[in-house]
């Protein structure tokens, strides 16, 4: 089982966990057990998840408001969890959004921050907690990436790149862990109906996506967690039909690959 049993003093914490895959995720740990630590900005939806999750699975559940894209903010959160006494032994790394739009129109700071948030805010809580799971010989870090990350997308290249870093990070810090008792998995859903749409402009884009491939984001934490507990070094969420669609996408040629983005993540006419 390369999820850890819950203990006492271990939390599972899951940024991103008020809305989407995140919260899906934080309930599926509930539902085995895991104490949580639920952190996102707003704390409306986390305080009532909290109150929901701790009562119905009798598991002690703690909400942190942090903006991950801040250095100091996650200081904060740190902070935190080390005063209320928890030892985090389960690591998802959820919080996210994408910029859909040309490179030239985003602009600097929109990219910068965007890059902050899937990127450093990833390295940095993974950095913080990786290493107390390794002296304890067990522990787990659940990176959402992407199918946007299996190769580069022209009017999505900040996000892609992202996705493609952190898939990268993820399945390279698996191999490295071997024999740990920590594993580290790269999910990549593909298209999954949430906030992260309204939040990312990305209307159009699932719009342009075969209906087979979008999946609840139900589906896609229980089968995330399904391919943390076997082990798994990364996993296509959502069943077969998600993995053919997307998959192969490794083996075709980058021209191909761009020629394709291109198409599917343009911005409609007149919004480039
Ligand atoms: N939906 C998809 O189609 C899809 C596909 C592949 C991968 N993913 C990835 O899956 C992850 C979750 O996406 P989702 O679909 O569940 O999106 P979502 O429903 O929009 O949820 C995003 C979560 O991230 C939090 N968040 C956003 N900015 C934050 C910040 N600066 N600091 C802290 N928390 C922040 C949000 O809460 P606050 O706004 O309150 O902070 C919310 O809890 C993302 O990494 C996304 O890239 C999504």
């Amino acid at each position: 089982m390369a999820l850890p049993e819950p203990s006492d003093e271990s939390t599972a914490l899951v940024t991103g966990a008020s809305s989407g895959i995140g919260e899906q995720l934080a309930r599926g740990l509930a539902d085995r057990g895991h104490g949580l630590t639920l952190v996102a900005r707003g704390m409306e939806r986390l305080d009532r998840l909290a109150a929901e999750l701790s009562k119905k699975h009798k598991v002690r559940v703690d909400a942190i408001s942090a903006d991950l894209a801040d250095g100091a903010s996650r200081d904060e959160l740190a902070a935190e969890v080390e005063r209320r006494g928890r030892e985090v032994e389960v690591l998802v790394n959820c919080a996210g959004y994408g910029i859909y739009s040309s490179f030239l129109d985003s602009g600097r700071e929109k990219e910068v921050h965007q890059l902050r948030l899937l990127v450093e805010a990833v390295v940095d809580l993974t950095a913080r907690y990786l290493p107390g799971m390794v002296e304890r010989g067990r522990g787990a870090v659940i990176n959402l990436s992407s199918t946007a990350g299996i190769q580069p997308l022209p009017y999505n290249a900040g996000y892609s790149a992202a996705k493609a870093y952190v898939d990268f990070l993820s399945e390279a810090l698996h191999t490295e862990l071997r024999g740990t008792g920590v594993t580290v998995t790269s999910v990549m859903p593909g298209p999954v109906r949430t906030g992260f749409q309204e939040a990312s402009g990305a209307e159009y884009f699932a719009e342009r996506m075969p209906g087979m491939t979008i999946k609840p984001a139900e589906r896609v934490a229980a089968d995330a967690l399904r391919a943390v507990e076997r082990g798994r070094r990364a996993t296509i969420p959502g069943g077969a039909f998600v993995k053919m669609a997307f998959g192969p996408n490794r083996f075709a040629p980058r021209g191909l690959q761009l020629a394709v983005g291109k198409r599917l993540a343009a911005p409609p006419d007149g919004e480039e």
